[in-house]
């Protein structure tokens, strides 16, 4: 039991909003299929966040239960890590409120992330939205979380996620571990195959840009080889060619060669040849996971069983912080 507590404790979250495209596996999950083994996981599916953004309860129920099943398909191991939905968890929104408290107004307008989905739906531009970041501070801080793996979208919420662990420290006592982002150095910003300076979003409107887990070899090698690409023709990994880098980081991810071995290995031989490799290359990669998520998908009594008991085992953690927190601001504890 003592040698459990010592263990390093990662926790990351994704919003149950659509299939996930390849950006989530680079960026994310597979980053929490390395960490399981080693130290003390807790990924969530994080429903509370998705709402900030209006959803069709039918879409986001299933949208749900198909994040379980993709995040066992890439390899996650419901023995190994605690797989749970955020709403089953309350003390989320009870710690989001005490930090609420906490957090400046100008702290959360500065958030990019809020700047673009205000502008991206500005009919919704809810109490919800706002403080997003500080509902993401309190998924981390419950656990004590010392790493969170994301990608490089997510660098500036951990920074006030920080800075609020920070805050509550110095004014109460030491109560939060402050977190450490992991962001991978290759994979981070998977880049829209259609306009290769825009991060791919499931919500892009061009479609054929992104690229889903679950697309069939058909799709996959048809957005690869109509993906766009820069002028000129070598295959090199650069800033000015943002189209190409983002197919070598691809053909990277699913074969595990270098940069350099793939620089080397296409030198001298064009684009069309290229994307030729990438798209069969990737169609390969991501065969087991399509097929392992379909026999799970259709296994909703086994995707229930694993969310019940991840729950149960991240509200013992989550308990104990709050009531901790609740005890240090003043609290009345029955
Ligand atoms: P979400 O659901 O948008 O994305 C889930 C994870 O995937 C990464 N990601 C990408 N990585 C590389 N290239 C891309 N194009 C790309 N698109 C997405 C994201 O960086 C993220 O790691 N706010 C979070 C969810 C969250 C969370 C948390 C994360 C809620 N609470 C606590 C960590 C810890 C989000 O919206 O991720």
């Amino acid at each position: 039991m003592e040698g459990e507590q010592k263990r390093k404790v990662i926790l990351s979250g994704m919003q149950p909003t659509g299939g996930l495209h390849i950006g989530h596996l680079t960026g994310a999950l597979r980053n929490w299929v390395e960490f399981q083994s080693e130290f003390e996981c807790y990924y969530t599916i994080v429903d509370l966040h998705a709402i900030t953004v209006r959803q069709e309860p039918a879409k986001l129920r299933q949208w749900t239960l198909d994040l379980a099943a993709t995040f066992i398909a890439a390899g996650i191991n419901p023995e190994q890590a605690h797989i749970f939905v955020q709403s089953h968890v309350p003390e989320h929104t009870q710690l989001a409120w005490v930090l609420n408290c906490f957090t400046g107004m100008g702290e959360c307008s500065r958030m990019t992330q809020f700047k673009d989905k205000s502008q991206k739906y500005p009919e919704n531009v809810n109490v919800g939205l706002f403080a997003y970041p500080v509902l993401m501070a309190a998924d981390i801080l419950l656990y004590q979380a010392d790493l969170i793996p994301v990608g490089a979208d997510q660098k500036q919420h951990l920074e006030l996620t920080r800075n609020l662990a920070e805050r509550f420290n110095n004014l109460y006592s030491p109560t939060f571990k402050v977190p450490e982002p992991y962001i991978p150095k290759i994979g981070a910003k998977i880049m829209n195959l259609q306009n290769p300076t825009k991060k791919m979003s499931k919500t892009d409107e061009a479609q054929l840009g992104v690229l889903y887990l679950t697309d069939t070899p058909e799709q996959i090698k048809n957005k690869i080889n109509r993906a766009v690409t820069d002028s000129g023709s070598e295959i090199k990994f650069s800033d000015t060619k943002p189209g190409i880098s983002n197919l070598i980081t691809l053909y990277h991810i699913a074969t595990g060669k270098s940069i350099e071995q793939i620089e080397q290995e296409f030198a001298g031989r064009g684009y069309g040849e290229f994307k030729k490799a990438v798209g069969e290359a990737l169609v390969e990669f991501l065969e087991p996971f399509r097929n392992r998520y379909k026999e799970l998908r259709a296994e909703e009594g086994y995707l229930f069983d694993v969310l019940r008991k991840g729950a149960e085992q991240a509200r013992v953690v989550a308990q104990k912080t709050l009531r901790k927190v609740y005890k240090k601001i003043g609290f009345v504890m029955l």
